[in-house]
């Protein structure tokens, strides 16, 4: 039987940790990185609309959900948003600030993938694509892997397999079952940045419709846009809280976020007071969202027909809807995976596997979930970075 082809380090997902893992990676010798699907990086082509909201100026460990909220730190630290910049800047790539920090390229997402592919074969990286694994055992000096292209054997393996939103493009559980196959413990995981779903089409005659409010759920509140679908709410506050909403507890929507509405009315009722109380209310709020609240509410009459109290228990429930999704649109919509391998089972500076050396994983794959806002992909670009920084060279 032929020996199988051997290298320093194979990475396995060629999405945008394993890409961006095999660029510091190859410093320390050879790596193969190998990916099921047609094409590297799809997601990062698809994201942002195309044009990649590849990081977060204000990025912090504060933006990710994990049940260590501590272990994101170090890597963050030590691969920073501006690290990324200067990337670009020697790529010739430009970008722009859209909201809140968040930071995009002025052209294609496209350029962000080239530019990881030339980084990756400047390091020498090579790439194989169409390329399933079956197979992953340890040996005495490394790891031995089965694949649709043979065996294969490396020293060091990083797992950079994403999760399991999207499995249309190639999205799989591999990380976290391969985690399970070598004894580390996986979070719960479910899908997060994804819309909420209502029985009934409840919202379809809202659907398009867009404001800003305050969104609550499970302790954390985002203020931003909510879109009303077809289907049910979505839109970023609603992506946002997602990620923290468990099934059958409800979300809070403040639809007048800072607005003292009982004080502006009371106001007005001096001297607007035959003016209708929906067509009052739509100078705060889309006429649409105003009619369809309308009966719930009790909104007939004018506005000299209402008393304070009245004003005031209109003024609550529109800070405080109380919504109880009947669930999420699931996998095949969500931008992430909340949970993921268990951060107690890794090395927070190496993302090396504690009990299994020379085993790391990468990304999405892990128990690190960041909010909407291009906290994702700083987080795939710094635990890379911990990953191949941490793999020593061939001797
Ligand atoms: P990623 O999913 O990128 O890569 C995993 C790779 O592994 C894929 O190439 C896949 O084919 C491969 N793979 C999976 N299973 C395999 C197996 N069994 N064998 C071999 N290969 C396998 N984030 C952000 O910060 N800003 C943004 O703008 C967006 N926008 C966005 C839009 C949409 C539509 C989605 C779905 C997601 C985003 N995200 C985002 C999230 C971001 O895309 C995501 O967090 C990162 O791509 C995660 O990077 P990874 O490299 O960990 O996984």
């Amino acid at each position: 039987m032929p020996h199988p082809e051997h290298f320093h380090t194979i990475i396995i997902g060629a999405g945008a940790a394993g890409l961006f893992a095999a660029r510091t990676a190859g410093r320390a010798g050879s790596v193969l990185v190998l990916d099921h699907a047609r094409a590297p990086g799809e997601k990062i082509r698809i994201s942002g609309g195309g044009r990649c909201n590849f990081t977060n100026l204000h990025v912090s460990a504060d933006n990710f959900i994990s049940e260590n909220r501590h272990f994101a730190k170090s890597a963050l630290a030590r691969f920073t948003p501006g690290d990324f910049l200067d990337l670009l800047a020697r790529h010739r790539i430009s970008w722009h600030e859209k909201t809140l920090g968040q930071l995009f390229c002025d052209g294609k997402a496209t350029q962000i993938v080239d530019m990881l592919l030339a980084e990756a074969r400047a390091a020498g990286a090579e790439l194989r694509l169409q390329t399933p694994v079956s197979r992953v055992e340890k040996t005495d000096t490394g790891f031995r892997l089965t694949t649709a292209g043979g065996a294969l054997t490396c020293r060091n393996l990083i797992i950079a397999t994403g999760g399991k939103s999207i499995p249309k493009m190639g999205a799989t559980g591999f990380a976290h079952d391969l985690a399970r196959q070598f004894g580390l413990a996986v979070t719960r995981t479910r899908p997060g940045l994804v819309p909420l779903t209502f029985p009934n089409r409840r919202f379809a005659p809202l659907s398009g419709l867009s404001l800003p409010v305050r969104a609550i759920a499970g302790g954390a509140t985002f203020a931003e846009a909510l879109l009303f679908t077809h289907r049910g709410l979505s839109g970023p506050a609603i992506l946002q809280i997602s990620s923290f909403w468990r099934e059958g507890a409800p979300i809070h929507i403040d639809l007048l976020p800072g607005i003292d509405l009982t004080g502006r009315l009371r106001a007005r009722r001096q001297t607007h007071g035959r003016r209708r109380l929906t067509t009052e209310l739509a100078e705060f709020l889309p006429t649409r969202l105003v009619e369809f609240r309308a009966p719930e509410l009790g909104l007939a009459g004018n506005l000299a027909d209402c008393p304070d109290a009245r004003l005031r228990a209109i003024e609550q429930a529109l800070h405080d809807w109380s919504l109880t999704p009947n669930g999420t649109e699931g996998y095949r919509t969500a931008e992430v995976t909340v949970g993921g391998v268990a951060t107690d089972a890794l090395d927070s500076r190496s993302m090396q596997a504690r009990a299994v050396p020379g085993l790391y994983f990468i990304g999405e794959a892990v128990d690190v979930t960041g909010w909407l806002g291009g906290y994702n992909f700083q987080w795939a670009w710094a635990s890379a970075h911990a990953a191949g920084s941490a793999i020593a060279p061939v001797g």
